[in-house]
């Protein structure tokens, strides 16, 4: 049987109520634990508890990646700790260690610490090769060992974006009946099981702690695009005026990559800018709309971020809003000015030609070009980020199992997703 060893992020909360009781705080422990290579890093967790330490806080339920507990970092990637194969884990393990990666194996290990504030160890978590380090999530309060509090950070944002259908009119006498076809849209998001890797993952929560979040985003557009809800507009209006609402997202992926069921949230939160700013014309006070337009219209002319320019077409678009600036305008322009200072001295906008607007420095060969004309592309093949809907080469394709076309295009191997997995509700 192969043996793996596991180096587990530990806290005892009973540290900070009785330190004479010998009680350690945050600190380390390794493990070593004989398994089969195809089970998971949560059973090794689980025979860590049943042959070495009894105390050791685990959440678990199904143990089939359904229930949604058992998010944890394996490797300082979140994810569920039932759906990561031991074997799988350890090859990464090894993989990160020879990769001479420091920033990398620098991450592991730093959720713990500076959730519970203890950085005193001086051990950062990384591992010898083919060593497994597993942590709480990040972005969310440690309760003990891997248990976090998600009540404070995850579900409270959840309830935040009103999770439940609104509909308008009187209720039908039976239930309210929608097709099949209607609900392809939000089959994505409804695949959630709120297990919160992706809130974990989610670096603008780092910034901003307030911010909404990508499970709760998500959440909120599977009703958006739910044919039944009544409220789809003032959702929208709610959700891009908040300032840690739809704009507050910095499009990093991070949670598309963490998230262990494909929803995919950022692509769901793109969808809700592009509703809430294309179909619906919330023109919000944020000024997220705005900026968004300023971006792709540079991008669009120059084939490159001109940063520069990007404060002022966002605030003051066009040659009338340059020619004369609306007070607003100033007044954000003016309040941005400390974002501007802190890009400086961080080194973002090193340059001189970075400061001068329109002054921006000559990508090589032809870049700008390729840029161009991939903007052009994208423009006129308008591909749908949600790729249960729209396939990823535009073509139409059936569900498995489906007789004749597809109502709306599904991609095969994202329905192939769909139906491989298990828990997706359908009737949700
Ligand atoms: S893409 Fe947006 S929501 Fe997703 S992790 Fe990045 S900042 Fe967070
Ligand atoms: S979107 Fe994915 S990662 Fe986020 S809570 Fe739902 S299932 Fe988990
Ligand atoms: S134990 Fe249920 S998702 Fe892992």
């Amino acid at each position: 049987m192969p043996s793996y060893t596991l180096k587990v992020r530990r806290y005892q909360p009973e540290a900070d109520l009785n330190e004479s009781e010998g009680a350690r705080g945050a600190y380390w422990e390794t493990f070593d634990v004989e398994l089969d290579s195809t089970l998971s890093v949560l059973d090794g967790l689980l025979q860590t508890r049943d042959r070495h330490d009894g105390t050791l806080a685990v959440r678990c339920s199904c143990r089939a990646a359904i229930c949604g507990s058992c998010g944890v970092k394996v490797n300082g990637q979140s994810t569920l700790a039932c759906k990561t194969k031991i074997g799988e884990a350890a090859a990464e393990a090894s993989r990160i260690s020879r990769a001479d990666n420091s920033g990398a194996i620098g991450r592991l290990g730093t959720a713990a610490a500076e959730a519970t504030g203890d950085v005193a160890s001086g051990e950062n978590g990384g591992a010898a090769d083919g060593v497994i380090v597993i942590e709480p999530m990040g972005n969310m309060p440690v309760i003990k060992d891997l248990v976090v509090d998600m009540e404070s950070t995850h579900w409270e944002k959840y309830r935040r974006v009103t999770p439940w259908l609104l509909p308008e009119g009187p209720p039908p006498e039976r239930e309210y009946i929608v097709s099949a076809e209607a609900m392809v849209d939000v089959t994505q998001a409804v695949a959630c099981i709120q297990c919160g890797a992706c809130v974990s993952a989610c670096l603008s929560m780092e910034a901003d702690p307030e911010f909404i979040g990508p499970a709760a985003l998500s959440k909120a557009y599977r009703f958006v695009g739910d044919p039944r809800d009544g409220q789809t507009t003032e959702r929208l209006y709610d959700l891009a005026n908040d300032p840690h609402g739809i704009y507050d997202c910095t499009h990093c992926f991070a949670c598309i990559e963490a998230c262990p069921k494909g929803v995919a949230p950022m692509n769901q939160i793109m969808r809700l800018r592009r509703l809430a700013g294309h179909e619906h014309d919330v023109d919000d006070v944020n000024n997220g709309r705005r900026h968004e337009l300023a971006f792709t219209k540079i991008i669009e002319r120059k084939g490159t971020l001109d940063e520069s320019l990007l404060l002022q077409e966002s605030f003051a678009p066009g040659v009338i809003g340059k020619l004369k600036p609306s007070i607003a305008s100033i007044q954000a322009l003016l309040q941005s000015i400390p974002t501007a200072i802190r890009g400086i001295r961080t080194g973002k906008m090193r340059s001189i030609p970075k400061l001068i607007p329109g002054v921006h420095h000559k990508l090589p060969g032809d870049s700008q070009d390729h840029v161009k004309r991939i903007y052009e592309r994208a423009e006129e093949s308008r591909i749908e980020l949600n790729l249960y809907v729209i396939g990823e080469g535009g073509e139409e394709e059936h569900l498995p199992g489906q007789e004749g076309p597809a109502t709306d295009i599904v991609s095969a191997a994202q329905a192939e997703e769909v139906v491989a997995e298990p828990d997706v509700d359908w009737r949700t």
